[in-house]
């Protein structure tokens, strides 16, 4: 496989709630303002990362019709409002999306083969894809797509779950040669209560499994970090000295050196 200039990062976890969404958002934003070029694509027809970064969700404006062949990707990269970030929308229609790609010949690559066409461009360092909270083919086609995933997990019992089925996607992926290199690069604690013993817990346990997968930066339970997507800001502009701008400020940081490192 061709060596990518841009490092494609699918935020995924087939469990909702679990902080895809909200880690996508504003790693982009740390990202964004360490100087680095993001490319959001938002693969959930339920659009949280579209209207997360302020954009009104639009018909025809997304990776629907460029799947099916009515449109050019290129022409549905969008900005938005915050410098560095742009973003390929989603909108209800993509859950169609799921039985057109299917009757695709090779249908796990064509995702693959648009994202490719981006790339050729140049101008982005990072592609991160928020992946629906289902195992359905725009996850295993983003998945198809990545050159490596992060799973979000909530700090709470049965974390852990949802990374067995990642796991087991993942070790396909590779031994069917859609994604030879595919990796799981990290794993990021979310909504981690201070207050509560339970957190603690679930942490050391995810730790000791998984040892240095898991990323340093722990994202704390915020208001603020719940509050921003209904002004469509980032937490790091709605709230920039709240807890949860910090963590996600550290997370961003922690993101590219861990991308710095010679693998
Ligand atoms: N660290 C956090 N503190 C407080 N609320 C959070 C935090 N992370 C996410 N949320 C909220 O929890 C809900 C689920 O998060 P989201 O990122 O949408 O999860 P997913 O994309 O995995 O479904 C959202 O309402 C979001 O605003
Ligand atoms: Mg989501």
């Amino acid at each position: 496989m061709s060596e990518r200039a841009t490092r494609v990062v699918a935020v995924a976890n087939q469990k909702g709630g679990v902080g895809k969404t909200t880690t996508v958002v504003n790693l982009a934003a740390g990202l964004a303002l360490l100087d680095k070029t993001v490319l959001v694509i938002d693969l959930d027809p339920q659009a949280n990362a579209t209207s997360g970064l302020g954009l009104e969700r639009s018909p025809g404006v997304s990776l629907y019709p460029v799947l099916t062949g009515k449109a050019d990707v290129a022409d549905i990269i969008q900005p938005t409002p915050y410098a560095n970030i742009n973003i390929i929308p989603a909108e209800i229609d993509l859950a169609g999306a799921e039985i057109e790609i299917a009757r695709e010949e090779n249908h796990l690559a064509v995702v693959r083969r648009e994202i490719d066409r981006v790339l050729t461009a140049g101008v982005f360092d990072y592609v991160l894809m928020d992946c629906p909270p289902s195992i359905g083919i725009l996850m295993t086609s983003s998945l198809a797509a990545a050159d490596s995933i992060i799973v979000t997990m909530q700090c709470e019992y049965y974390a852990m779950e949802g990374l067995s089925v990642i796991s087991q996607l993942v070790q396909q992926m590779r031994e069917s040669g859609v994604n030879p290199d595919l990796t799981i690069e990290g794993i990021v604690m979310t909504m981690f209560d201070v207050r509560t013993r339970l957190a603690s817990d679930v942490v050391s346990e995810v730790r000791q499994h998984f040892g240095d997968l898991v990323y340093d930066t722990i994202i704390p339970r915020s208001v603020r970090i719940s509050e921003s997507p209904s002004f469509g800001e980032p937490v790091l502009f709605f709230a920039p000295s709240s807890s949860g701008s910090i963590a996600y400020k550290a997370l961003a940081q922690e993101f590219i050196k861990r991308h710095s490192l010679p693998v």
